[in-house]
This record gives C-alpha cells, sequence and structure tokens, in this order.
C-alpha cells in the first residue's frame, strides 16, 4: 500500500472531498486524522470510515488557537490536505456583503492556511501539502468576487509556498462542480445546480471521489510541486 506507515491530516474531513480523501488514503495505509468544526458530523464520519487507524479532532481553521491545540498532539506529518470551507449563497458578492462576512470568508480560506502552514513547518520532513483552489479562480460566477479572489489567492499561494517550504511540496486541486452536501445550503436550488452536470463535457456531475484520487496523486508524486491540479470534468472549457 502506498501510503504505509504514513501520518495523512485532513482539515475538512468530515465530509465530501475530505471523507472521500480520508477514505482512500486509509485504504493505502495511511493512518488518518480528520478535523472539522461539528464533533457531530466527525462522529458520523468516523462511523462511516469505520478504520482503527483514523482520529478525528475538533478543529476550526481560521482559529489559531485552535489549529494549534490541534497539531500539539502530532509528532510526524507526512501529508496534509485542507479543503475546509463552506459555500454562503451570495457570500461573496462584494456589493451586498457584510465587510464582516467578506473578511470571515477571506479568513477561512487564506489564514486558514497560514494557520495550518505554521504549525506544521517543524513537523514535516518530507511530504506535501495540498490546498483547495476551484473553477471559480478562472470562472467566476456572477456576485462571487470575493470567492473567485479567495481561490485564485490560493492558487498563487500555493506556488510562493512550494518555494518557501521546499523540499516539502505545496499543491492545490481545482474542482469544479462536485456532488456534495456543501451545495445543500442552497436548498430547493440544489437539485437544478447538479442538472447542470449533464452539460459538462464528460456528461456528469463530479463526485467527491474524482477529487479525492486527484489529492492521493499529489501526496504520492513527489516530483510535483507549485501546481494547480484542475479536476472540472472540462467545466473550465464550456
Ligand atoms: N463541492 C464543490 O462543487 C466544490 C467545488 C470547488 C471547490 N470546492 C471546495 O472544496 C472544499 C470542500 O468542499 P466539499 O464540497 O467537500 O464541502 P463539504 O462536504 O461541505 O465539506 C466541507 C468540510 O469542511 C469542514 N469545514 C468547513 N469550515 C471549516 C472550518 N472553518 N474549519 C475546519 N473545517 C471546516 C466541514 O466540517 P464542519 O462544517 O463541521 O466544520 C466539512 O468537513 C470547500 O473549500 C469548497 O469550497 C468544492
Amino acid at each position: 500500500m502506498r501510503l504505509d506507515g504514513k501520518r495523512v491530516i485532513i482539515i475538512g474531513g468530515s465530509s465530501g472531498i475530505g471523507l472521500e480523501t480520508a477514505r482512500l488514503a486509509l485504504a493505502e495505509g495511511a493512518s488518518v486524522l480528520i478535523a472539522g468544526r461539528s464533533e457531530e458530523r466527525l462522529r458520523k464520519a468516523a462511523a462511516d470510515l469505520n478504520s482503527d487507524k483514523l482520529r478525528t479532532a475538533v478543529a476550526d481553521i481560521s482559529d489559531e488557537t485552535s489549529i494549534q491545540t490541534m497539531f500539539a498532539a502530532e509528532k510526524q506529518i507526512d501529508h496534509v490536505f485542507l479543503p475546509a470551507g463552506e459555500l454562503r449563497p451570495g457570500g461573496g458578492d462584494v456589493l451586498e456583503t457584510g465587510m464582516r462576512d467578506l473578511e470571515s470568508l477571506l479568513k477561512i480560506r487564506l489564514l486558514g492556511v497560514v494557520n495550518v502552514v505554521r504549525q506544521v513547518r517543524s513537523k514535516m520532513k518530507s511530504g506535501s501539502i495540498t490546498l483547495m483552489s476551484g473553477l471559480y479562480s478562472t470562472r467566476p460566477g456572477k456576485g462571487g468576487a470575493m470567492g473567485a479572489a479567495g481561490v485564485a489567492a490560493i492558487e498563487g499561494m500555493t506556488r510562493a509556498l512550494a518555494l518557501d517550504l521546499a523540499p516539502l511540496r505545496v499543491n492545490a486541486v481545482a474542482p469544479g462542480l462536485i456532488d456534495t452536501p456543501l451545495w445543500n445550503t442552497f436548498g430547493p436550488h440544489r437539485d437544478a445546480i447538479m442538472a447542470m452536470g449533464a452539460s459538462l463535457p464528460v456528461g456528469r456531475i463530479g463526485k467527491p471521489e474524482d477529487v479525492a484520487s486527484g489529492v492521493l496523486f499529489l501526496m504520492q508524486n513527489d516530483f510535483v510541486t507549485g501546481s494547480v491540479l484542475t479536476i472540472d470534468g472540462g467545466g473550465s472549457l464550456v
């Protein structure tokens, strides 16, 4: 197994893309820590993954103290994946959204990465950090300026951190439309959003495992750094 003996940490691992990445990493032999804000979500994820190599931790990526506490218990870390994030309908519209909400979006997206990088640097001798971008970095939707800025900044940060943290490798994944609980906040509009998958070149919506397998590739290929892997079913082409 390709991750045998490796320690993998996934902040945002209790649902969707992070949860499927945890499942694949466990299947490859890793011991995995998943973190998120909701203890209940973590408990359900742990029951689903059902592995004695899995641990959970309540942590908020935007809260420096919470991230410090979580990493204090870790000795050596091999791979870190940071899918933590949420989607607030209209939450990225710079004309309509209050400054506090816009700031909080950037705090989770960008300063959350900073919180983690500061904690893991001394605990990683080699291995990888994978950040989360998204199709919005190149194909923004109307009213999504701050969301687009957040993920575009992540791509810049990916390349800069690949230099700053070398020989650790730093990459990002940029998913298109993926069917996960993230979209539940759209309520009755969720089905219409998911139906958009039919118009993609691949003819279907993405599954969390489509992205998870890309994250595993970025963990395992030790010649890839500073890269952004697009996994969007051709969404950036249409
Ligand atoms: N699904 C898509 O179509 C898509 C496309 C492009 C990019 N993305 C990005 O991919 C990431 C994962 O999305 P997903 O679709 O897998 O969503 P999801 O199913 O809602 O999972 C999000 C995960 O992040 C955790 N989380 C949220 N805020 C957090 C915080 N402040 N600190 C720690 N954990 C936090 C959630 O747990 P708690 O709520 O309990 O904290 C949950 O485990 C997001 O950043 C999203 O923007 C998704």
